[in-house]
């Protein structure tokens, strides 16, 4: 086991059954707002895979899967400020319906730049999925038209979202500590 294993401590802030039925809702409400018409969900890679993956079996529609891959953090739980794409989506989405699909909305930063690079593609229509939303972290104006969870400004892991790429397969959302304190 690392060092920083020992020196890091997990408190559960949102447990697994919380988290399904949540999602479910959300799923319920998505069948219903685009009654009938297909919708193209794009995951936010890495954090938002484990969240689509769950959000789309609670969608009864025609759903199609696309992922999109930006840096912005690294190993720190800053921002850089920077947002570069790493991977594009595979295909056009002139003409559908979009719902971006993304494992937390902090600062906006990140799901302002995609959301440009995907307005080019001239979809039908645009919404956001954010499982978990850091409201007074938002730098840039955003929001998200289906959102899980409020949360406090604290680092979380678990269900998708990591630290240094760890922790993504925990099955509760967690707040993050070390023995001196939140990191
Ligand atoms: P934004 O551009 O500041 O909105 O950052 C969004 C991205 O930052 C998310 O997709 C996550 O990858 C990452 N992020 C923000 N807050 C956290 C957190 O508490 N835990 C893990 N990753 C986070």
């Amino acid at each position: 086991m690392s060092e920083s294993l020992e020196v890091e401590k997990l408190k559960i802030l949102i447990t697994r059954e919380q988290i399904a039925a949540r999602v479910a809702e959300m799923g319920v409400r998505i069948t219903a707002d685009y009654a009938g018409e297909p919708v193209a969900l794009i995951g936010v890679l890495k954090g938002a895979a484990v969240f689509l993956a769950d959000l789309a079996r609670q969608i009864n529609l025609d759903v199609s899967f696309d992922f999109i891959a930006v840096s912005s953090y690294g190993n720190s739980t800053q921002h850089s400020g920077e947002v570069r794409l790493v991977k594009d989506v595979d295909s056009s989405m002139q003409g559908k319906n979009i719902i971006l699909v993304e494992d937390i909305l902090d600062t906006g930063l990140t799901l302002t730049r995609i959301r440009r690079l995907l307005q080019a593609h001239e979809p039908a229509s645009f919404r956001i999925a954010a499982l978990l939303d850091k409201v007074s972290r938002r730098i840039e104006a955003i929001h998200g038209d289906y959102v899980g969870f409020e949360i406090p400004d604290e680092f979380v892991v678990g269900y998708g979202l990591d630290f240094a790429g760890r922790y993504r397969n925990l099955p509760d959302i967690c707040v993050l500590e070390s023995d001196s304190g939140k990191i």
